[in-house]
C-alpha cells in the first residue's frame, strides 16, 4: 500500500523544488505536418553512459505534447549564458517560437538551434506518465559541444555559472588588521592597477584622472545640467570639481551654457567630443585585456556584482544611466 502524500502548498513546493540548480535547456522536434516545434526544459538529465541515455519531462497540458508523443527523434539543446532571451521565447505556450531563428537540420529532419553549449540528438527510447508530466528517455545517437559557458536556472532565475576560487584568502598577519579579502582593498587596489593603465594615455592628453572622469560621464548626455553633474560628482570629486571644470573650459573642451528652465548647464565642445571617445575606446580596449584573464562569464558576474555594491553604496546612481530617453543621441 502506498502511504499517501501530505497536501503540499504548491507555491512553497516548487521553490523547494527550485533550490535545485539547473542548466537550461531547449527540446526542439517536428509535428505531424512537419512544423517545427520546441519548449524550454530544465529536468533534463543524464541517464546512463552505455547505452548514452538522457531524460527529461514534459507537462501534460504542454501544447507540444502530440508533437512529442508522436516524434521518433528529437533534441536536446544545452543553452548558452547569452540565450536567455530564447530561453523566453521558448517558454511561451504554442507561438511561431522558431521564426527569424537561423535552424540547421538534424536526425528525422529535427530543427537543430545555434549558438548553444551543447547539443544531444536523441530516438525516443521509452516514455512514462509521471504524474501530470510524461518522461521521456532517449538514446543519443549524435551530440556536439561547444566552449560557450552554460545558462544556470536557480531559485526561480536565470543565474551565472562560475567556478569557485581554489585558494582561500590569507588571514592577516597583525590580528585586527584587513585581510587579503578586505572589500576595500580589493577595490582599491584593482582600481589603482586598471588605472595605472589608462593613465599613460590620460598624461599623453594632458588629462588628470579627474578631467577624464568628467569628460567621458559628459558624452552620457548631450547637455548635462548642473544637477545632473552634481549626481555624478558627488562622493567622487566634490571638492575639485568646479577646479576640474573650469580646466576643461579653459582648454576649450567643455563649453557653459546659458541657463534653460533656471538651471545651468554643460557641454562637450566637438574636441572635447573626439579626445572623450578617443580616450573611452583606448578604456575599453585595456578593460577587453583584463578581463581576458578571467574564467568564461566570469567578467558578467563580477560586473553584476558590481552593479549590485554600486547600487548599495550609492543608490541615485541608476537614474545617471536611465536618462529620459527623448535625449538620447539617435
Ligand atoms: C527555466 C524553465 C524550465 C522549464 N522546464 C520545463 C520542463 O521541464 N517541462 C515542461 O513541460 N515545461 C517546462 N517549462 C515550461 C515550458 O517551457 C512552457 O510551459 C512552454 O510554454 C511550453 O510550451 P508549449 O505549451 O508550446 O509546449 C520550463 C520553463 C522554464 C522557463
Amino acid at each position: 500500500m502506498t502511504e499517501q502524500a501530505a497536501e503540499f502548498d504548491p507555491r512553497d513546493f516548487r521553490r523547494a523544488l527550485g533550490s535545485f540548480a539547473t542548466g537550461v535547456t531547449i527540446i526542439t522536434t517536428r509535428d505531424a505536418e512537419g512544423e517545427p516545434v520546441g519548449l524550454t526544459v530544465n529536468s533534463f538529465n543524464s541517464v546512463s553512459m552505455n547505452p548514452p541515455l538522457v531524460l527529461w519531462s514534459l507537462a501534460n497540458e504542454a501544447m507540444s505534447l502530440p508533437a512529442f508523443r508522436d516524434a521518433d527523434y528529437w533534441a536536446v539543446h544545452i543553452l548558452a549564458t547569452d540565450q536567455e532571451d530564447l530561453s523566453t521565447r521558448f517558454a511561451k505556450r504554442g507561438e511561431d517560437k522558431f521564426a527569424d531563428l537561423d535552424i540547421e537540420e538534424g536526425r528525422g529532419g529535427i530543427p537543430l538551434l545555434k549558438g548553444c553549449t551543447a547539443r544531444f540528438q536523441c530516438r525516443t527510447a521509452s516514455s512514462y506518465q509521471g504524474g501530470d508530466h510524461l518522461i521521456f528517455i532517449g538514446e543519443v545517437l549524435d551530440y556536439d559541444h561547444f566552449e560557450n559557458p552554460p545558462l544556470v536556472f536557480h531559485g526561480g532565475r536565470y543565474a551565472h555559472a562560475t567556478q569557485r576560487a581554489h585558494s582561500k584568502p590569507g588571514e592577516p598577519y597583525l590580528a585586527g588588521s584587513f585581510g587579503e579579502d578586505f572589500l576595500g582593498y580589493l577595490l582599491g587596489r584593482s582600481h589603482f592597477r586598471f588605472f595605472s593603465r589608462i593613465r599613460p594615455h590620460l598624461a599623453e592628453a594632458g588629462l588628470s584622472d579627474e578631467e577624464f572622469y568628467v569628460l567621458s560621464a559628459m558624452t552620457l548626455k548631450p547637455r548635462m545640467s548642473s544637477v545632473d553633474l552634481d549626481k555624478l560628482t558627488s562622493g567622487v570629486l566634490d571638492d575639485c570639481c568646479t577646479q576640474t571644470l573650469d580646466s576643461l573650459i579653459g582648454r576649450g573642451l567643455l563649453k557653459s551654457e546659458e541657463k534653460v528652465a533656471d538651471e545651468s548647464g554643460y557641454e562637450l565642445t566637438p574636441e572635447g567630443r573626439e579626445l572623450a571617445l578617443k580616450l573611452i575606446s583606448v578604456a575599453k580596449a585595456v578593460e577587453s585585456q583584463v578581463l581576458a584573464g578571467l574564467g568564461p562569464d566570469e567578467d558578467a558576474v563580477l560586473k553584476s556584482l558590481l552593479n549590485q555594491l554600486l547600487g548599495v553604496l550609492d543608490p541615485e546612481v541608476g537614474s545617471i544611466w536611465h536618462p529620459d530617453e527623448n535625449e538620447r543621441p539617435g
